[in-house]
């Protein structure tokens, strides 16, 4: 199977976890991108969404479903996305797509986190993927000292040449060569530097449910 037909499967089973008359909360990237068009053809069964970045809004708003602000919504039984890399135990890296601190914010509202993945995105220590950290412009420098300083190697993400700034108007540093052992720690340390938005590490709040596809079919992986 290639790895489109992996992230179609999970993006199919996680159908099944959509509460039906309610909203839900929708991740981004290219395994939510098969969710978001699987989700389309139940979509009278949904009350509405929440995004968490602007090009997923705009895929969903496509499909005809109703996209929420965050701030009118209390209740979201499930949030679903994908991830760059997993363990065994649901702690996660995410952030290639640098929608993490709006994916990390729908999160924390919804009671269940279903992530999507394709089978190579399962590791048993995180760090090879180089860890995204969001934060505020004027900042840049003096977080990747700090950053650099754990051991990492962190490098300003660009786009054409230029810093590439997230829907939030901030900038990414990709943290490189972290073999990330503790990641609830690390996750509490590099949200305590000053300057840093949000990093790219889900651990404290991890997913609860991975679903992740394999060339023997989907496997469900509950945390
Ligand atoms: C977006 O910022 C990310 O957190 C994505 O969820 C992550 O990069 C996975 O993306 P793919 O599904 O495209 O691999």
């Amino acid at each position: 199977m290639t790895q489109d037909e992996l992230k179609l499967a999970v993006a199919q089973a996680a159908i099944a976890y959509v509460v039906e008359g309610e909203i839900v909360g929708v991740g981004t990237g290219s395994t939510a991108n098969f969710f978001i068009d699987e989700l389309a053809k139940i979509k009278h069964k949904v009350k509405a969404a929440v995004a968490s970045s602007e090009a997923t809004a705009a895929r969903l708003r496509g499909h005809g479903i109703t996209v929420l602000d965050l701030n009118e919504v209390t209740s979201m039984p499930v949030y679903v996305d994908g991830a760059d890399e997993i363990t065994a135990q649901g702690a996660m890296i995410k952030g290639g797509g640098a929608a993490l601190t709006r994916e990390k914010i729908v999160a924390s509202v919804a009671q269940k986190f279903i992530c999507i993945a394709d089978g190579s995105k399962l590791v048993q220590l995180l760090g090879k993927f180089p860890l995204p950290v969001e934060v505020i412009p004027m900042a840049h420098a003096v977080v990747a000292r700090k950053l650099n300083s754990l051991g990492g190697e962190a490098r300003l993400r660009l786009k054409d040449g230029q810093p590439l700034l997230t829907d939030n108007g901030n900038m990414i540093l990709d943290v490189h060569g972290l073999q990330i052992a503790d990641p609830q720690a690390l996750e509490a340390t590099i949200n305590n530097i000053v300057g840093v938005v949000t990093v790219g590490l889900f651990a404290k709040q991890g997913a609860d449910v991975c679903l992740l596809g394999t060339s023997e079919g989907v496997k469900t992986l509950v945390f």
